[in-house]
């Protein structure tokens, strides 16, 4: 069973238009963590439940809280490099270049752990780290020591990208949520296996791949398939998903393109029959809720899961999104589309279809 509490919500920062800290806050956070109690905080790519890695009891709260399964392992959160002795975790040579050039920030690498740490591996031989750029979390981990934290959603839905998105999923059921307001990347952190000479992309994310493989020298290999499951089990589940179903279209040229209309003639068919359509594109369609698509790959990074929780509060049953180029955070961006959608829709094929029916 778990615990059910009065949640309180504080800000991250004090005064709360800078980026300084809030004491309060930090001192909430540490209370509750000594006590083996997870709380949520801000990082700079999606809200994290955490609990001291070090913690069985701690973090084993974690998986009841969100209801994720237990063959599903966490990231572990660092400040200090000499965390990942406590740790156990092996920086190899590959691994030592990644940290030298992109941490703090969203890149986590998957290590090789001399300790066994099963609460918070899944009782893999490996461990994921990555040390966190926001200014909260790296104040809380200096004083706390590495924090094992998933994304701080119930499992299954959308990260958390606010704090509201958080207090909905796990009001009652964390003491504290931390409010850093929206959070700079908006998806999750790109996770790497840097244990041998070459990087293996197992999730894309906030980090590009471009800047990823220019220092480690290699082209990364495409996204994770099947093979990629066994190593990463996170990938497996269907995730990021809202309660309405998703329909993912390619990119629109223009509004006139084929994409752009097939969408809105899908839109009006599913309105005909009666249903609730919201729809995320860059050009104008008829819909109940309608959202404007912004060119920026990284601007919708940061927005889409808050999207697709606010169409879901809007309670549409159908959303039809138009996506984006997979390239740089475009990428993160794809793979967790992908992830949502109930249907890929693929206009080439249909084109086909059409002129020669
Ligand atoms: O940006 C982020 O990474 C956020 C913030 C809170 O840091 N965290 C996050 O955690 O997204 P989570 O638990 O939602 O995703 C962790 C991913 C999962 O896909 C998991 O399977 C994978 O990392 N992972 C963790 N440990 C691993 C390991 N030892 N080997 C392979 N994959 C691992
Ligand atoms: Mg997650």
């Amino acid at each position: 069973m778990t615990q059910t509490h009065d949640t309180r919500v504080v800000n991250a920062y004090e005064p709360a238009a800078s980026q300084r800290p809030s004491a309060t806050a930090l001192r909430l956070a540490a209370y509750w963590l000594e006590r083996g109690v997870p709380v949520v905080v801000p990082t700079e790519t999606v809200y994290g439940l955490a609990a001291p890695a070090l913690d069985r009891e701690a973090v084993s709260a974690i998986f009841r809280i969100k209801g994720r399964p237990l063959d599903n392992p966490l990231i572990a959160h660092v400040t200090e490099l000499g965390q990942l002795e406590a740790l156990g975790a092996e920086l190899s040579p590959l691994a030592a270049r990644l940290v030298d050039e992109f941490w703090p920030g969203p890149l986590t690498l998957v290590l090789r752990a001399k300790r066994r740490l099963p609460w918070v591996t899944a009782g893999l031989d490996s461990i994921a780290v990555r040390q966190p750029a926001h200014a909260f979390a790296r104040a809380l981990i200096h004083e706390t020591g590495p924090l094992a934290a998933p994304s701080a959603n119930l499992s299954g839905l959308p990260s958390p990208t606010r704090a509201a998105h958080a207090v909905a999923d796990l009001a009652g059921r964390v003491p504290l949520i931390v409010d850093g307001g929206d959070l700079e990347h908006g998806v999750e952190s790109t996770v790497i296996d840097a244990r041998g000479a070459t990087p293996v992309l197992l999730r894309p994310g906030a980090l590009d791949i471009e800047a990823l493989s220019s220092v480690a020298g290699a082209e990364l290999p495409p996204p994770p398939g099947p093979a990629a499951v066994a190593r990463s089990p996170g990938m497996k589940y269907r995730h990021y998903s809202p309660r309405a179903q998703v329909w993912v279209y390619p990119p629109a040229s223009d509004a006139n393109s084929l994409t752009a209309r097939r969408l809105a003639r899908d839109a009006a068919t599913l309105m005909a029959d009666g249903l609730r359509v919201g729809v995320i594109a860059r050009h104008s369609v008829r819909a109940h809720h309608f959202v404007h698509l912004p060119n920026e790959s990284s601007v919708v990074a940061q927005r889409l899961f808050a999207w697709l929780r606010e169409l879901d509060g809007q309670g549409a049953e159908r959303v039809l999104i138009e996506g984006v180029m997979p390239t740089g955070i475009g990428r993160a961006v794809m793979d967790r589309l992908q992830r949502a959608a109930t249907r890929l829709i693929t206009v080439e094929l249909e084109d086909t279809c059409e002129v020669t029916a």
